[in-house]
């Protein structure tokens, strides 16, 4: 046995973890389990509109094939593969499925940036940003800049005033359709703008599109891939079908591809073949999915305009987006109130919401509402809650 004092203390992490912290909206919801909170705080689609049934049935289907217990492929399943790629009209060596769309942001920052020590990447994020893309960027230890969000999405003119002053990212990161948490979607002028960007100045955009199929009243504008070659598509089924498929997508370009393929089988040899072949059978079948997307499109489009005039009626000191698709709402206190304050007595009323800060440092006035998993009764409650927060604080 050493004595005391030659035990060495443990090995510290890796330097590179310094500075990153917890996403702040997970902290978050741990906080609003509580069985009398009103969380508009998640960004959980509802589970009671995820296809159980549909799902249990492909499930025992699949069983009787034992291939779908075995490994797979470390981009996915050939039968998914197809059908994704049929769906975003690529070709399915293009594919590679992931552990969720989380998974492919991780790859592709591994692939694509360099650690500080090795001289360092810069990388473009909308303000607000996707706080699970940021996580991403910061781990590796990237140089972030931040593009303000418009109504019309990315503000591509900004962006072209910092490259012109000579900034050189590697990756342009968009949540292109519906943003989360901003609401709002990228027009097709400043699609064609940003990829215009990317030919002159030689960057990836990386399109995060996870609520493409979830609009409300028209569809969305066409991918940014139709607009160039240097994007790297990401997809999920999370949003439509069920999270814990945890089948997501990245469609990228060789040697990109080919370059996630080999950091996949370091991560974890393959995703789950079972899921996969849930998956490909729900996406290809055109009829029940179409069905199924009218279905959430139906409940979802209500539910975000209820929010959105309950919010409108009841705070008019809010300014905020009014989506047409997607399950987030994004406010901004026209008063300057400080929404992490205001956070906590809005939890004493009943009610959470994520404050703006999460998203970015400018954002101390805003705040994240999530329409999709409370009904519009509920909704329009957490609003009234949110509103007696909101008057309890201009009293003091
Ligand atoms: C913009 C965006 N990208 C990616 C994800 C990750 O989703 P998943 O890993 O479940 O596909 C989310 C989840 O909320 C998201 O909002």
């Amino acid at each position: 046995m050493p004595d005391q004092d030659s035990i060495a203390p443990a090995a510290p992490l890796a330097r590179r973890l310094d500075g990153v912290s917890s996403s702040a909206i997970r902290d978050l919801l741990a906080i609003t389990q509580r069985p009398d909170i009103i969380s508009l705080a998640g960004g959980l689609p509802d589970p009671s509109l995820m296809p159980a049934d549909r799902i249990s049935t492909v499930v025992a289907e699949a069983l009787s094939e034992r291939t779908t217990l075995q490994y797979t492929a470390t981009v996915g399943t050939t039968p998914l593969r197809e059908t994704i790629a049929a769906r975003a009209g690529a070709h399915p060596d293009a594919v590679v499925v992931t552990h969720g769309s989380q998974q492919a942001l991780s790859l592709l920052s591994q692939v694509l940036l360099d650690a500080p020590g090795e001289g360092g990447s810069d990388v473009v994020v909308e303000d607000p940003a996707y706080t699970g893309a940021l996580q991403c960027f910061d781990l590796i230890g990237a140089r972030l800049h931040r593009v303000p969000l418009t109504a019309d999405g990315l503000d591509t003119d900004a962006l072209e005033g910092m490259l012109a002053a000579g900034l050189r990212p590697t990756v342009v990161h968009t949540v292109s359709t519906f943003h989360n948490p901003g609401g709002v979607t990228l027009s097709p002028r400043r699609r064609r703008h940003l990829a215009d960007l990317a030919e002159r100045y030689g960057f990836w955009m990386i399109e995060d599109n996870p609520y493409a199929d979830l609009w409300y009243d028209t569809p969305p504008p066409a991918a940014l891939a139709t607009y160039s070659d240097r994007v790297i598509s990401l997809g999920s089924t999370s949003k439509i079908l069920a999270p814990t498929l945890r089948v997501g997508w990245m469609i990228a370009p060789e040697p990109v591809r080919a370059a996630v393929e080999l950091v996949k089988q370091s991560a974890d040899l393959c995703g789950s073949t079972l899921t996969q072949t849930v998956a490909a059978r729900l996406l290809a079948d055109d009829g029940w999915l179409e069905e199924h997307l009218t279905g959430l499109r139906r409940v979802y489009g209500e539910r975000a305009r209820a929010l959105s005039a309950a919010l409108a009626e009841r705070i008019p000191r809010l300014s905020t987006t009014h989506p047409d698709g997607g399950m987030f709402v994004w406010g901004t206190f026209t008063d300057g109130t400080t929404t992490s304050d205001l956070l906590e007595r809005a939890v004493d009323e009943g009610v959470a919401f994520v404050p703006g800060a999460a998203f970015g440092p400018a954002h101390r006035s805003s705040l994240r509402v999530c329409f999709a998993t409370a009904d519009p009764r509920t909704l329009t409650e957490g609003v009234d809650r949110l509103a007696r927060a909101v008057d309890a604080s201009a009293v003091r």
